[in-house]
């Protein structure tokens, strides 16, 4: 810890950046791994800053290195920026110019904070002491993620921590919440496709019915959370797609599955894939058909790390004052800040952006979802603060 601190207040005019930019990106959305136009914007943005390394790491995504006037611990920030296939439905004056695409995640306020952050850290750089990192990631909403290219791309080299912000529409504006250890669960899925022998439905015996075997597989597949792993471990296996024959008097040839997988452990994760795939070769076998399973790792978990954290809650404290932080149970949700994390300690905080008059938020992903922009100021606090403390003479 530095003895001395600096704080940086961001003045109205500095706020009204952050909001117009928000603003200028939630109108033109860009759907993951096609961000062209905003790592553009971004790229350009950054440059006229003072005192930034520019780069492209990957083709839609940005770095900006700040590095300070004496050495230093290295930290990382990271904001997210691609867009979802949704029609907006919001009515704001800003609403989205491209049909079909839609900021519905809040990660054009992420980038807008970021930006934000790295104009206000850039000015100081006289006073740094280490360096600061800033992650502009592409593609968070598409498997296998924009994080992941960008560590393979080597930016977290020499990082020390790692902090990143997700908005959250159904917390109050105010509200900054950390959820310490596992904070988003591992997000898998798999498709199957059980293969038998189809025939006229009067003829049962002559065929192989994957439709049976099928049902006894969703059935068994429920063993998974109730008897394979203990009451305490945390699992979800949910069995959400299903397409079978299409004529009622013909047992058909193949039935195909598809389901959700989740959890928080590594532990967990690999034993409910062991038990799924016994259950489907068991019941498959014991029925006569063939299977062909394909099981997808998502996003790991993000495990908050406990140095990070600590620095995080003090940092928000510090600046948005006692009352602001609030410990949250994990989300049953994937995200891909776990790739930075996974490699070096960081915590992810979720800023509240539900307006107090709202009474009905939309959640993320919906065409309605709204933010209170008031919790772009609160994030980018967040991180000044964090830059304060750690970096800040
Ligand atoms: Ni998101």
């Amino acid at each position: 810890m530095l003895t001395k601190q600096t704080e940086i207040e961001l003045s109205n005019e500095q706020v009204e950046e952050i909001v117009s930019w928000r603003r200028y990106l939630h109108q033109h959305p860009e759907l993951s791994f096609q961000e062209y136009k905003t790592s553009a914007f971004l790229y350009e943005t950054l440059c006229t800053f003072p005192n930034l390394e520019v780069t492209r790491p990957t083709e839609t995504s940005v770095l900006a290195v700040l590095k300070g006037a004496y050495s230093g611990k290295v930290i990382g920030f990271r904001a997210d920026m691609d867009a979802l296939p949704i029609q907006e439905e919001t009515g704001l004056p800003f609403a989205s110019e491209n049909e079909g695409v839609m900021h519905a995640c809040g990660h054009d306020g992420h980038t807008a904070i970021l930006l934000g952050v790295a104009k206000a850290l850039s000015a100081k750089q006289e006073k740094i002491h280490g360096e600061i990192r800033f992650f502009f990631q592409h593609a968070e909403e598409q498997l296998p993620g924009g994080a992941r290219e960008m560590v393979a791309a080597g930016v977290t080299e020499g990082v020390d921590y790692v902090f990143g912000l997700h908005l959250s529409s159904l917390t109050p504006v105010g509200q900054l919440t950390i959820t310490p250890g596992a904070a988003t669960s591992n997000s898998d899925m798999f498709h199957v496709t059980i293969k038998g022998k189809g025939g006229h439905s009067s003829q049962p015996e002559n065929t192989i019915d994957p439709v049976v075997t099928s049902a006894q597989i969703i059935t068994s597949l429920q063993t998974v959370v109730s008897r394979i792993t203990s009451p305490k471990d945390e699992l979800v296996v949910s069995v959400t797609t299903l397409q079978a024959g299409d004529a009622v008097n013909v047992i058909p040839e193949q039935v195909k599955m598809g389901a959700s997988v989740r959890s928080f452990s590594q532990d967990v994760r690999k034993r409910a894939v062991e038990a799924i795939e016994q259950i489907i070769k068991g019941v498959s076998e014991a029925n006569g058909c063939q299977y062909e399973l394909n099981y997808t790792y998502g996003y790991d978990s993000v495990m908050n790390d406990t140095k990070a954290t600590a620095i995080a809650v003090e940092a928000i404290r510090r600046k948005l004052g006692e009352g602001a932080y609030v410990e949250s149970e994990a989300i049953m949700g994937g995200e891909d800040f776990s790739a930075f994390s996974n490699v070096i300690p960081g915590c992810f905080v979720f800023v509240g952006a539900c307006s107090l008059e709202n009474q009905t938020p939309a959640p993320h992903h919906h065409p309605k979802f709204l933010i209170d922009e008031a919790a772009l100021a609160d994030g980018a606090n967040m991180f000044l603060a964090i830059a304060e403390d750690m970096v800040l003479e």
